[in-house]
C-alpha cells in the first residue's frame, strides 16, 4: 500500500482534508497491526514473572496482547490482564537496559543487570539467525543413540541430547558416558547448571545438546547431513559453532566460597605486595598452540614462559616468579600480578585469578568462555604474549611505572568477577541463553516423541549408586 500524495493548485485544500482522513485510517490500522506484531512473543513464553512451580501446573503458551487503554482493561479476562501487564514489564524493562532487549520472554529483574554476559550468547547464535535451530542442525550433532545403549559403551567424546520438558532436564539416550575420573562431574556440571536455571527462573521446553570430553569447541563444520549442530561446550574458537555455558568448575571448585573468600579484606595490602607477576601451571600442552606476531607456534607455552622466567633470574631481573613451587591461590595473593596461560583450552583459573584484585595479565588468546565477551583488554585485565614470551617483562615492567593503572585493572576485574560470575549471574546467563535458542526453535518437543527419558536427578543418583559399588568416592555434586 502506497500514500500518494497529490497537490494540484486549487484543489488543494479539498485533496487535503480528504487524503488526511485516509492517513488517519491507514496510520491507525497500521498502528494496529504493528503493534500486534511488536508485542507478540515470537516464541511461546512459559512463564511470566510466575513461579517454576506454578507454571507447571499451566503450561500452554501464553501470548502478551498489546496494551490497551486502561478504561478497556473493564471487560477483560484476568489472563489477558495478566498478559497485558507482562508486556508492559517486558517493555519497561527494556527501557533500563542498555542494550540488551529480551522479546517474547519476561526477563527476571535480578538479570537485567548482568546484561554484558549475554554479549556472548548473540555473538554465538548468529549462526542460526536467519534460519532458526531446525531438527536438521540438532542431527548433525548425532543421531540419539538407542535408547537401551550402555552408557559405558557411549564414546568419551560424545554429544549427548537431552530435553528440557516442564523445567526438568532429561536425557533422552540411555545414560551419560561414565568417566571414572575427576572430570566425570565437571561434564555432567553443564546438565546441573542448566536444571538450576530451571529451578530458579524456569526454561521453555525444548531439546539441547550437551558436548563431553573435549577441552575446546567439538563443531568447526557443518555435519554430514548440512546441519549446524548447537553443541554446549566451555571454551570455543571463533571458529566453532559451539555455544557456550559456564564450565562445571565453577561447582567443582565451589567458586561463590571463593568469591566469599576473596570479598574480605586482603592479608596483603596492595601497597605491600610484590610487584612480580607470579604464575604456576600444570604443564598441559594446548588443543590449539597460537602463533606469535612473528609467526612462531608456542607449542608448550607454560613449559616456555617457566623457562624464560628462570632465564630471567639467573641474569638477576626479578620482575617474574613463574613456575616454581606449589603455592595456593590464597599465598599467590602476595604479588600484584598473576599470568594466566590457556591450558588444554580455557584456563578455569581465569575466573578466580579475575576475583583477586591482582592485575590478570592474561595471554592472548583466540579461545573464549561464556563471559569473556564481557570483558575488556586494559579493562580488566592485561594482554600478553602477542609479541612473543619476552613481551611478558616489559608488560610488568610497564605496570611497575604505571602503579595506579595496574590497580585500578585489578579492581576492575575483581568487581566484575564478584557482580557477574557469581551463581545469579551464571544462572541468569543459562537462563537468557535457552530463552534466546528457544526463539529460533524451528521444533516443538513433546514428551512422547522420546521413547527413553531420565531425568538429570535419577541419573545423578544411578551415578552416585554406580561410584559407590565401585568403592569410589564421589564429589559432591549440588542440585
Ligand atoms: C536395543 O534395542 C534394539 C532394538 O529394539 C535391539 O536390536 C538391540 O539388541 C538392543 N540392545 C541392547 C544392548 O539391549
Ligand atoms: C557467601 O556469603 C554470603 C553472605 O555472607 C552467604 O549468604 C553465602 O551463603 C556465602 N556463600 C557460600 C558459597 O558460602
Ligand atoms: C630456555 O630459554 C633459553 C634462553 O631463552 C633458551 O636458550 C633455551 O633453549 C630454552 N630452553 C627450552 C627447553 O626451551
Ligand atoms: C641486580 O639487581 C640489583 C637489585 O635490583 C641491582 O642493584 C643490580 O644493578 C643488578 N645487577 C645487574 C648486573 O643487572
Amino acid at each position: 500500500m502506497a500514500v500518494v500524495f497529490r497537490v494540484d493548485g486549487g484543489r488543494q485544500t479539498e485533496w487535503r482534508s480528504r487524503i488526511d482522513w485516509t492517513l488517519v485510517v491507514s496510520l491507525c490500522s497500521l498502528a494496529a497491526v504493528l503493534g500486534l506484531y511488536w508485542y507478540r512473543p515470537l516464541a511461546p513464553a512459559l512463564h511470566h514473572g510466575v513461579a517454576p512451580a506454578a507454571a507447571a501446573v499451566q503450561p500452554g503458551p501464553a501470548v502478551a496482547q498489546p496494551p490497551a487503554p486502561a478504561e478497556a482493561n473493564a471487560g477483560m479476562q484476568p489472563q489477558q490482564v495478566d498478559a497485558q501487564q507482562s508486556a508492559q514489564q517486558q517493555q519497561q524493562q527494556q527501557q533500563r537496559t542498555r542494550w540488551f532487549k529480551p522479546v517474547g520472554y519476561h526477563l527476571p529483574e535480578e538479570c537485567l543487570k548482568h546484561e554484558d554476559l549475554y554479549l556472548g550468547i548473540v555473538e554465538n547464535l548468529r549462526p542460526w539467525m536467519a534460519t532458526g535451530i531446525t531438527r536438521t542442525d540438532l542431527d548433525a550433532c548425532g543421531v540419539p543413540i538407542a535408547p537401551n545403549a550402555s552408557y559405558i559403551n557411549t564414546a568419551r567424546d560424545g554429544n549427548h541430547r537431552a530435553v528440557l520438558l516442564q523445567n526438568k532436564v532429561h536425557i533422552t539416550s540411555g545414560g551419560l558416558w561414565r568417566g571414572q575420573g575427576k572430570e566425570q562431574p565437571l561434564y555432567m556440571h553443564f546438565l546441573t547448571v542448566i536444571q538450576m536455571a530451571a529451578d530458579r527462573f524456569g526454561l521453555p521446553d525444548m531439546e539441547f545438546v550437551v558436548g563431553f570430553g573435549r577441552d575446546i569447541g567439538k563443531a568447526d563444520k557443518p555435519g554430514a547431513n548440512g546441519g549446524l549442530c548447537p553443541v554446549f561446550t566451555y571454551c570455543k574458537s571463533p571458529n566453532d559453532f559451539d555455544l557456550l555455558l559456564p564450565d562445571g568448575h565453577f561447582i567443582e571448585a565451589q567458586y561463590d566460597l571463593w568469591l566469599n573468600t576473596t570479598s574480605e579484606p586482603d592479608v596483603v595490602p596492595w601497597e605491600e605486595k610484590e610487584e612480580k607477576v607470579y604464575g604456576r601451571f600444570m604443564e598441559y600442552e594446548p588443543a590449539a598452540p597460537p602463533l606469535d606476531r612473528y609467526g612462531v607456534k608456542l607449542e608448550h607455552l607454560r613449559k616456555d614462559y617457566a623457562n624464560y622466567s628462570h632465564t630471567l633470574q639467573q641474569t638477576n631481573a626479578t620482575r617474574t616468579d613463574i613456575g616454581g613451587e606449589f603455592s595456593s591461590l590464597g599465598g599467590q595473593r602476595r604479588f600484584k600480578y598473576t599470568l594466566n596461560l590457556d591450558g588444554i583450552g580455557c584456563s578455569t583459573r581465569f575466573q578466580q585469578l579475575l576475583a583477586t584484585g591482582q592485575t590478570v595479565i592474561k595471554q592472548e588468546s583466540p579461545l573464549r568462555g561464556f563471559f569473556y565477551y564481557a570483558l575488556q583488554p586494559w579493562v580488566h585485565y592485561v594482554p600478553t604474549g602477542w609479541n612473543g614470551i619476552s613481551e611478558i617483562d616489559a608488560v610488568v615492567a610497564f605496570l611497575r611505572q604505571h602503579d595506579a593503572l595496574a590497580r585500578r585493572i585489578g579492581e576492575n576485574s575483581k568487581r566484575f568477577a564478584h557482580d557477574h560470575l557469581n551463581e545469579e549471574g551464571r544462572l541468569c546467563y543459562v537462563k537468557v541463553l535457552m530463552e534466546e535458542m528457544k526463539r529460533l526453535m524451528r521444533r516443538e518437543v513433546r514428551a512422547e516423541d522420546f521413547p527413553s527419558l531420565i531425568t538429570y536427578e535419577e541419573e545423578v543418583e544411578n551415578y552416585f549408586t554406580e561410584q559407590e559399588k565401585r568403592g569410589l568416592k564421589h564429589r559432591v555434586i549440588i542440585v
